[in-house]
């Protein structure tokens, strides 16, 4: 017995860091233990907004899942495939389309905010495709008939555009879709290095990728209380980027790491050490996992053909179901 059907997806958009995994994927790898789980690398989510460039997607995909299976996601247990592989998932956006009113998508919060934001950048996406973005993403979902979608709380308007858009085809054909109900991940908690919200664009990341060496090179860069100059100064933990870390990677020994900062009884440069070192333990077996697959490229590759394989089964029997519920069979 499952208690769901999972179905999430990510765009390739280069390397991970770790505030992405702490983010979504981290929640994945619990997940999937508990539920049937469709996970899905949408390549073709990723030309919505970026359509002229295309010659870094093959590298992409393959990071992307070298960060999926490090990070302990089982290409078994799970169905992990790359959406432009599935061609259902086209034919599906097509037909929901032709059902959907275009003020549905025009007044999704997101349409016009990101439209504005990626025009000041220069980018034109005022296109056909942009604006079926959460189209395509509604396909995804019920292509497989999930009914818990684990996303981010900027996917929220989305997941309601498809809930309508589920009514509007279960009304005016058959009642084939269940509708897809968010399980919101909690937003990462994990700054970069200088204490900012963790992002490549302000050079403060930690590669998800990170060797233990650059693990610890990143560490000893982080930003300390900047009132503790000397060894002897007091310090204040609660303005420490090092401290937030070590709630999250040493958490039963934040409070005594707090205590000796407080009273300047451990130096800046040794809890550093130990911060560096309890991340490097609780990241080893990712470590790992990516070192061998790192050595097997065509590894990854065979995981996702067979992921594949497995999502167009699922696909074609409901794609089967709705040529019929729509008298084009
Ligand atoms: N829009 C999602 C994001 O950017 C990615 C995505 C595409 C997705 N299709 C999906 C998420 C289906 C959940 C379900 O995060």
């Amino acid at each position: 017995m499952t208690k769901g059907r999972i179905f999430s997806g990510m765009q390739p958009s280069g390397k991970f860091h770790l505030g992405n995994y702490m983010g979504a994927l981290e929640n994945w790898v619990k997940l999937q233990h508990e539920y049937e789980c469709f996970f899905s690398i949408v390549d073709w989510h990723a030309l919505t907004s970026s359509y002229e460039d295309t010659s870094k997607i093959p590298e992409r995909i393959h990071e992307m899942a070298l960060d999926w299976l490090s990070a302990g996601l089982d290409p078994e247990r799970n169905v992990i495939f790359v959406q432009s592989h599935v061609k259902e998932h086209a034919e599906l956006h097509l037909l929901l389309s032709m059902m959907t009113p275009l003020s549905w998508l025009e007044r999704v919060p997101t349409y016009k905010d990101k439209l504005q934001q990626l025009g000041v950048q220069g980018k034109d996406i005022n296109t056909y495709g942009f604006l079926g973005y959460p189209e395509l993403m509604t396909a995804d979902i019920i292509l497989y008939k999930a009914d818990i979608i684990p996303v981010g709380e900027d996917q929220l308007p989305h997941l309601e555009l498809s809930r309508e858009i589920v009514r509007r085809f279960n009304n005016l054909y058959q009642p084939i879709f269940p509708e897809p109900k968010p399980s919101l991940s909690k937003s990462a908690i994990l700054p970069g290095i200088d204490g900012r919200k963790m992002s490549k664009s302000y050079g403060n990341e930690i590669p998800f990728a990170a060797s233990p060496d650059e693990l610890r090179a990143r560490v000893r860069l982080m930003v300390t209380d900047p009132n503790r100059v000397k060894r002897t100064d007091l310090g204040n933990p609660d303005v420490c980027t090092v401290y937030t870390f070590h709630k999250i990677f040493n958490a039963e020994q934040s409070n005594e790491i707090a205590q000796s900062c407080r009273q300047a009884t451990i130096g800046c440069v040794d809890c550093k050490k130990c911060l560096a070192d309890k991340m490097v333990n609780n990241l080893a077996d990712m470590h790992v996992r990516r070192q061998e697959l790192e050595k097997n490229p065509g590894r990854v590759k065979e995981i996702l053909v067979y992921g594949g394989e497995r999502a167009r089964v699922v696909a074609a029997k409901t794609m089967e179901e709705v040529r019929q519920a729509m008298n084009l069979a």
